[in-house]
């Protein structure tokens, strides 16, 4: 864990490729995001942002934007992710994303999957997504949900303590958080976005199911389920619009898009290096740009 300002959920070294997806029993998980964001992304678009794109899970879903910007706070993860995805229309930066290293506007597109749930500052990091945000561009949020079928059972029948109806957020385990739906659309009205759609993902996450229920039926059974707009699902999906007073579109050239991440200020590029007014450096190696720390 890092001890900076917010607390952060560190996947340096972590298995979680392994741990977690591969042969892991979760094909139908995988399947079903997969299936709903190829339902919301746009047709076509610019610049897209992936904050917390992990080891590049699901990155190729976002063939219809000309380029994709992975960022990740752990370098090993996009290390994993630029190994099997290559260069080509792919930037890699290591950075924590309650501090992205870009200038305002620079992106028409962004999509955080499975990973609000490790931010204890939900305000901060969507405020700083949609600075980075030109006017009308497209955010896919998906967050865990507090207020799922298994939360609201257990609370009823007296086996779990806290209520699944109250807008706090529940942190589950050290830096794991579900999220009320409701709360996370306030918060993204306060972050200046105005969500379209809101789909509940992911209705059938109990092993016996996954076991003698082939793949294919219960991803078409929970698309099914997806329409009725219950919000009773484990994860849910929400597009949305960056609106208000933000900057208008600066899809500008790729070197081009970043900014001190400390403080928001220009850098200029010398070499392998990103300088600030001040003299503070961060490093590209290993074709990642590495805005974590300063060398
Ligand atoms: C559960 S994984 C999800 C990865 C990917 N989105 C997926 O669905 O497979 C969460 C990711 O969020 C990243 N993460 C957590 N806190 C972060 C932060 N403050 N800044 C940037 N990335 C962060 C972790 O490094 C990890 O790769």
């Amino acid at each position: 864990m890092s001890d900076k300002a917010q607390r952060i959920c560190d996947y340096e070294g972590s298995t979680y490729r392994t741990d977690f997806w591969e042969g892991q029993g979760r094909n139908y998980e995988d399947l079903v995001e997969r299936q709903v964001l190829r339902q919301l992304l746009p047709a076509q678009g610019k610049r897209l942002l992936e904050i917390g794109a992990g080891f590049g899970r699901i990155t190729e879903e976002y063939g219809n934007y000309e380029h994709v910007v992975l960022l990740d706070y752990s370098f090993s993860q996009l290390q994993y992710a630029r190994e099997r995805l290559g260069d080509d229309g792919y930037t890699y930066v290591a950075a924590d994303a309650y501090q992205l290293p870009f200038k305002a506007g620079v992106f028409d597109g962004a999509t955080m999957i499975r990973v609000i749930h490790h931010f204890e500052n939900v305000p901060k990091v969507l405020s700083g997504i949609r600075h980075v945000l030109a006017n009308e561009a497209c955010f896919i949020l998906e967050h865990a949900n507090k207020r799922n079928l298994k939360a609201l059972l257990r609370h009823r029948i007296g086996k779990q303590a806290w209520n699944p109806n109250t807008l706090d957020s529940v942190e589950f385990v050290e830096l794991n958080f579900n999220f009320h739906p409701d709360y996370i659309e306030r918060e993204l009205k306060t972050a200046e976005f105005e969500m379209q759609e809101r789909i509940p993902v992911s209705f059938f996450r109990l092993g016996l199911l996954k076991r003698t229920i082939p793949v294919g039926v219960l991803v078409g059974l929970d698309t099914m389920l997806q329409k009725t707009g219950w919000l009773i699902a484990p994860s849910i999906f929400t597009k949305n619009q960056a609106i208000g007073s933000g900057a208008d579109n600066l899809i500008v050239e790729s070197d081009d898009i970043f900014a001190c991440p400390q403080t928001g200020g220009e850098l200029h590029r010398e070499g392998n290096h990103f300088i600030n007014a001040t003299g503070t450096r961060w490093e590209i190696r290993d074709g990642i740009y590495d805005f974590k720390d300063p060398v």
